[in-house]
């Protein structure tokens, strides 16, 4: 597996998968508007139950994102509505070794960024991260009509990776965000999300700021025989 963080383009699937990584820092650098639009109908080509297509897709950018974040920073200063999110992403009590797991990767970022445990003010701080993308200048906001079942929901990650893969393509970068869901209330405010829309997750998009340290995060993966069975 590639250790280094890669800011070239991918130029295989493999080297996407292996340098698709979730970027918490985002230089300002724009997107032009028809990568994004190439990239969206690329995506769009993940396979769906019976061809469904579930996804729906808000790009924010300029005065919608800049008024998406501060409503949703102040809501999350103010902790109101607080976490109300539509989606049961986690489960109610944690259990292993997915507790193990989770706890990990926030210290390993955590101590990346030197925020100790107990700090709540920088906790604070790097949490509201996600409402601003981290920076960076694309934000996605995924919704699913609520009326739909389990199985759109897996067509919905093959068409969020194939999003992440393809920006990998074009030398961009991702942070995949559940953080959006739990403000669904706010995001509602101001964009023209209609209520039979689920507010699934959000995602990043932009050019990697290569300076910044919480960028280096490398995450681990169990062995191959821990969540294979190969039986003969
Ligand atoms: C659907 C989904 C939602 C996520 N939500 C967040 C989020 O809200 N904020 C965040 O910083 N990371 C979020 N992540 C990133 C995960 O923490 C990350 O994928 C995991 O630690 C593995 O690291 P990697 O993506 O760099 O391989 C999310 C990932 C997924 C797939």
């Amino acid at each position: 597996m590639t250790q280094h963080i890669s800011y070239d383009s991918s130029s295989s699937v493999s080297d996407a998968v292996d340098t698709r990584r979730s970027l918490r820092a985002f230089l300002a650098s724009d997107v032009p508007r028809d990568t994004i639009a190439s990239m969206l109908q690329k995506a769009s080509r993940a396979p769906s139950g019976t061809n469904m297509q579930p996804w729906k897709t808000y790009v924010v950018t300029g005065n919608t994102r800049q008024q998406l974040c501060d409503a949703c920073c102040t809501a999350f200063d103010e902790q109101s509505p607080g976490y109300d999110s539509e989606v049961r992403y986690y489960p109610e009590r944690w259990f292993e070794p997915y507790l193990s797991r989770r706890r990990q990767v926030g210290w390993s970022l955590y101590g990346l960024l030197d925020i100790k445990k107990g700090d709540r003010e920088r906790t604070h701080a790097q949490h509201r991260r996600n409402y601003v993308f981290f920076d960076a200048p694309v934000g996605l906001i995924f919704t699913l009509h609520r009326d739909l079942a389990t199985g759109s929901w897996l067509d919905y990650g093959m068409f969020m990776q194939n999003i992440m893969l393809l920006a990998r393509e074009q030398g961009l970068h991702t942070c995949p965000q559940a953080a959006w869901a739990d403000y669904h209330e706010v995001v509602r405010k101001v964009l023209p999300i209609q209520p039979e829309e689920i507010v699934v997750c959000g995602m990043a998009l932009g050019y990697a700021d290569p300076d910044a340290i919480e960028n280096t995060l490398v995450t681990e993966r169990v062995a191959v025989e821990e969540h294979v069975d190969f039986l003969d």
